[in-house]
């Protein structure tokens, strides 16, 4: 293993030990091996490279303070994979299945675990893909399910930073029956384009709206919407095409936690003003603040520009003290390796 820097870590991949794998046929999971080789030997008409039949997720491992490694709620992230292999007509991975896969690999690279302190974290990700050969439009008979991790290091550097979103009307994320509830590989393709429009303009996060109205407010690119109201309740969206996010779910239950209001609700875009606070939540960023939001050449304010609002700090301090064990863990939420 080549020394890492830990303090420079971004989140870009580096290769590790190995990677677990398992392949599905006639009505069984076969049982993980690890694998070195970071290369995929796939026939050349797998769904997955034809039709789409590919699902990921995304999770953490942390060191915590008293020197235990464990994976925050992955039996969440099982049980969305498990919603993406029904919507794509794929094989279930089983929850025990999925999380043993995930401590597997964690422990066989415990040594590409970020140490406590650094703000980093193994980044665990899951990938079910449709692995046998079908030229027709249909599910395979074969499917692969891979657990690869990557050390990443801390979002923010110096403290929450706050970003500008924009609203690109010229596109939508999901339709309203469509799989914007689920976490298809293809829901990330459509979203490249205008993240990159967005980009190229100034801004580092796009926010998608309902497909339908373009009136409701449905999330971010990689993460969902969560504004703190001026009388300090935590609102976030309630609609059938955003992913349902454990970062955000979380959130909610660490709010109630703390006597804050939780509404889950339809957002109307132009409430957007009346926040006190907004932000983007997801397992890679944990909460970004959003200082201003743009739609069609109109900003909107929704936040301090420099740093962060008093309850999102708040909100990020005690779900990042939970991972690193720097608080009680109430809710049993980290699965240790071991
Ligand atoms: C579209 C989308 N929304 C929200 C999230 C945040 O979900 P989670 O908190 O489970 O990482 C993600 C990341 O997985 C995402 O890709």
């Amino acid at each position: 293993m080549k020394p890492i820097d830990w303090n420079s870590l971004g989140f870009a991949f580096l290769d590790t030990n190995c990677h677990i794998r398992y392949v599905w046929k006639d009505g069984a999971w076969s049982d993980g091996e690890l694998v070195e080789s970071p290369y995929l030997n796939i026939h050349i008409a797998a769904t997955a490279l034809h039709y789409g039949q590919a699902a990921f997720e995304g999770l953490k491992a942390f060191r915590r303070k008293d020197g235990n490694v464990s994976l925050f709620r992955p039996q969440e992230n099982a049980k969305r994979m498990a919603m993406t292999a029904r919507r794509t007509c794929m094989a279930e991975v089983p929850e025990a299945m999925f999380v043993d896969a995930c401590k597997r690999v964690v422990k066989a690279n415990l040594d590409y675990v970020p140490p406590y302190g650094t703000g980093g974290s193994l980044y665990v990700r899951p990938l079910l893909i449709g692995s046998g050969a079908q030229i027709g439009v249909a599910p395979a008979d074969e499917y692969t399910f891979i657990v690869l991790v990557t050390p990443v290091g801390p979002y923010y550097k110096g403290g929450l930073q706050a970003v500008k979103a924009l609203v690109l009307d010229d596109y939508d994320r999901a339709a309203p029956q469509g799989t914007g509830h689920v976490k298809v590989a293809g829901n990330y393709a459509v979203s490249l384009y205008p993240h990159m429009q967005a980009q190229k303009a100034g801004y580092p996060v796009e926010l998608y709206l309902d497909a339908k109205e373009h009136k409701w407010i449905d999330e971010f690119s990689t993460s969902n919407f969560l504004a703190i109201t001026k009388d300090g309740t935590y609102v976030t969206v309630k609609s059938p095409s955003i992913l349902p996010s454990i970062t955000n779910m979380s959130l909610q239950q660490i709010a109630k936690d703390l006597g804050i209001p939780v509404e889950s609700r339809p957002i109307a875009f132009e409430e957007i003003s009346e926040f006190a606070e907004v932000a983007a939540c997801g397992t890679a960023v944990v909460i970004t603040p959003v200082y201003q939001v743009e739609r069609a050449g109109k900003v909107y304010k929704t936040g301090p520009e420099t740093g962060c609002g008093p309850v999102l700090e708040k909100l990020y301090q005690a779900v990042q003290g939970i991972q690193y064990g720097q608080q009680p863990d109430t809710h049993g939420w980290n699965v240790d390796v071991d």
